[in-house]
């Protein structure tokens, strides 16, 4: 089956559809994105990518193309032009194509361009890695100091993917300052106990969505939530580790830079959190 992508209001097969050389999303990576997974053909947690999409437009000066109501119907068009049962839908917003390179950005009279894709992946929520855990590898973080805006300048984390991949691990999290910051596409946390640890909210790491869901059920299950950073010795030392994000939702960490965590296997905390989280999730899917 071809897939089937939007482009600038038109829904057209992914071979056909085109962006200009000029694009400054291609030429600047001046755009911004948003991830949201389908579960059983609905959107996980829809509203808060939408409010951070428009936060993330604000922040650069782009005007927001569509109304949550046409993003969401957007959306639906997508899932069910490619029949997605479970997946993602990856959504771009650029300044757009003012025709030629220019540092400044241009008038009010270039629109953003808008491109939108499904991935398939079948079983998402089963993945077996949740059972077994992920592996990861500590690197500085070299990124700019706006990582709350979800922008596409995604060359360093993907260097830093890279880098674990040599390494034969899952993910690296960065560090600065001596603390991590986060993973390559996920917020990390640390569980000492009954306590939830992670960096609290600033411009040095990404407002996770997923986050933002999971602190409340953990808060709501009983668990101590602390936002503040941790050190990757820290962390080592911790009795259980996870990530979380859209597409991997709540994944634990059994390795750091070769350390085991806790027991080395995944703990009762982040399997709990990872049940609940998807529980509620798919309850309130749209
Ligand atoms: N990444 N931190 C970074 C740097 C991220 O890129 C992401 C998401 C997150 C988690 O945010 P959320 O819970 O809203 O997905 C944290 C997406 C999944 C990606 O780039 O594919």
């Amino acid at each position: 089956m071809t897939r089937i992508v939007h482009v600038n209001g038109a829904f057209v097969p992914e071979a056909e559809a085109v962006v200009s050389v000029f694009d400054r999303g291609f030429l600047m990576a001046d755009g911004v994105y948003e991830v949201t997974s389908v579960l059983g053909g609905k959107l996980i947690d829809f509203a808060g990518h939408c409010v951070r999409l428009a936060r993330s437009l604000s922040e650069l000066e782009m005007t927001n193309p569509h109304t949550d109501a046409e993003w969401l119907a957007l959306h639906h068009e997508l899932v069910a032009r490619n029949g997605i049962v479970d997946g993602m839908i990856y959504l771009q917003v650029t300044r757009g194509n003012p025709g030629d390179r220019d540092f400044a950005y241009p008038g009010p009279e270039v629109k953003p361009t808008v491109v939108m894709f499904t991935q398939s992946k079948p079983g998402l929520a089963e993945n077996p890695a949740a059972k077994t855990g992920w592996k990861v590898i500590s690197i500085p973080d070299i990124r700019w100091g706006r990582r709350d805006i979800k922008t596409v300048q995604l060359l360093y984390p993907s260097m830093a993917k890279m880098a674990a991949k040599k390494a034969g691990v899952d993910d690296s999290w960065f560090v600065e300052e001596g603390v991590v910051t986060e993973g390559t596409s996920n917020n990390a946390y640390i569980v000492k106990g009954n306590r939830i640890i992670t960096r609290q909210l600033s411009s040095d790491i990404l407002h996770g969505i997923t986050r933002s869901a999971v602190l409340r059920f953990a808060a709501e299950a009983q668990m101590e939530v602390e936002e503040r950073p941790f050190t990757i010795a820290e962390a080592q030392g911790a009795d259980e580790a996870f990530i979380t994000s859209a597409s991997a939702f709540v994944m634990p960490v059994v390795e750091i830079d070769g350390a085991s965590v806790g027991t080395g296997k995944p703990g009762s905390i982040v399997a709990r959190l990872r049940e609940i989280y998807l529980e509620e999730m798919r309850k309130a899917a749209v």
